[in-house]
């Protein structure tokens, strides 16, 4: 028997990670393109009776998959979210959950800015009028968009993510206002101090003045469809929603009526409901004059990918050694 704990990976994530694994444990990555197959993961861990599992946000870990090796004293996610493992069950069995909060903050929010900026300025469009040889000459109407600066951004969620976005608001001159479970005084002052005032707002009243309003908030039951029709008609008519924290915060149905009957102007989704999202799917047919949307990449920065695959060996080696996690999802 092997001296070393043994780790099942579920699929090649950066070296910095594998390297740091390899160094200390008998080390199993599935190696396919897709997601191995619940199924799969249990087979594996089962035979290998496994210390450690370390998952990405498309697996779906439950007790079920935790039983199936006697020895599993951890599972590790290489995610911020943790919405797809099961903390409850995680609990009952004395299980330690890692996930990698911070490490992606800031480059999740680039990424939202990213999707701001496109959906306002219509960037995607203008491309493929370029592409598709409609462009004869300059013009004075062609597609225009609204300004981004001077403009009022709703931030629900004004956690490590949700703040960072609302930083770089200041320095296009926005108004920035948010809703959360309650004021977030520390992040107030932390943004204050980089000259950007937040103000905390209830829902509704975010919704019915901002221009831009982007979505930072964790999935459970409780953020689950907490954009729908609703929410959606509240919002100012040439308003644009951006959605980079998990799909199902979003009820995609009503988001295609939205933007079938124009109650807001457009939208950018990097995280969809289903994910990953069919190219045929209905809400498509609004790309790109009302919708863009990107496959689930916003903390994917070369920097950032790497960091996240240290986190995740560091909570997965810490959690093999009955250590406690650098970074445990569980309370
Ligand atoms: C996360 O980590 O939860 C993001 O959605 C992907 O980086």
């Amino acid at each position: 028997m092997s001296e070393q704990p043994t780790v099942y990976v579920t699929r090649q994530i950066p070296d910095a990670g594998l390297e740091l694994l390899e160094e200390s444990c008998e080390l199993h990555v599935w190696d396919g393109k897709l997601p191995p197959s619940k199924d799969h993961i249990i087979e594996r861990l089962a035979e290998l009776e496994a210390d450690g599992l370390l998952c990405l946000l498309s697996d779906d870990i439950d007790g079920e998959v935790m039983d199936a090796s006697p020895n599993l004293d951890v599972v590790s996610t290489f995610s911020v979210g943790y919405d797809h493992v099961n903390i409850d069950d995680a609990e009952e069995r004395g299980i330690a959950v890692g996930h990698t909060p911070g490490v992606l903050s800031e480059t999740t929010a680039d990424f939202a800015w990213a999707l701001l900026m496109t959906t306002a300025r219509r960037t995607v469009e203008g491309q493929e009028y370029v592409l598709d040889g409609e462009w004869e000459t300059w013009g004075p109407k062609l597609l225009t968009g609204p300004d981004v600066h001077g403009a009022t951004l709703g931030v629900i969620g004004l956690g490590n993510i949700g703040a960072a976005v609302a930083r770089r608001a200041g320095g296009f001159g926005m108004e920035v206002l948010y809703a959360d479970v309650g004021p977030n005084e520390e992040a107030e002052a932390e943004l204050a101090a980089a000259g950007v005032d937040v103000t905390y707002v209830d829902q509704n009243e975010l919704l019915d003045h901002s221009d831009f309003v982007t979505l930072h908030v964790p999935l459970f039951e409780s953020t689950h469809h907490l954009i729908s029709e609703a929410e959606l008609r509240r919002m100012k008519e040439g308003a644009i929603l951006i959605n980079t924290s998990r799909g199902p915060i979003v009820d995609t149905d009503a988001l295609d009526t939205a933007l079938s009957e124009g109650w807001i102007e457009r939208a950018g989704l990097d995280v969809t409901d289903p994910e990953p999202l069919p190219a045929d799917h209905e809400i498509t047919r609004h790309v790109p004059e009302r919708l863009v949307v990107t496959p689930h990449i916003a903390s994917a920065s070369i920097g950032t990918r790497n960091k996240m695959a240290t986190m995740a060996a560091e909570n997965l080696l810490a959690g093999v050694a009955g250590e406690d996690l650098p970074n445990s999802a569980l309370d």
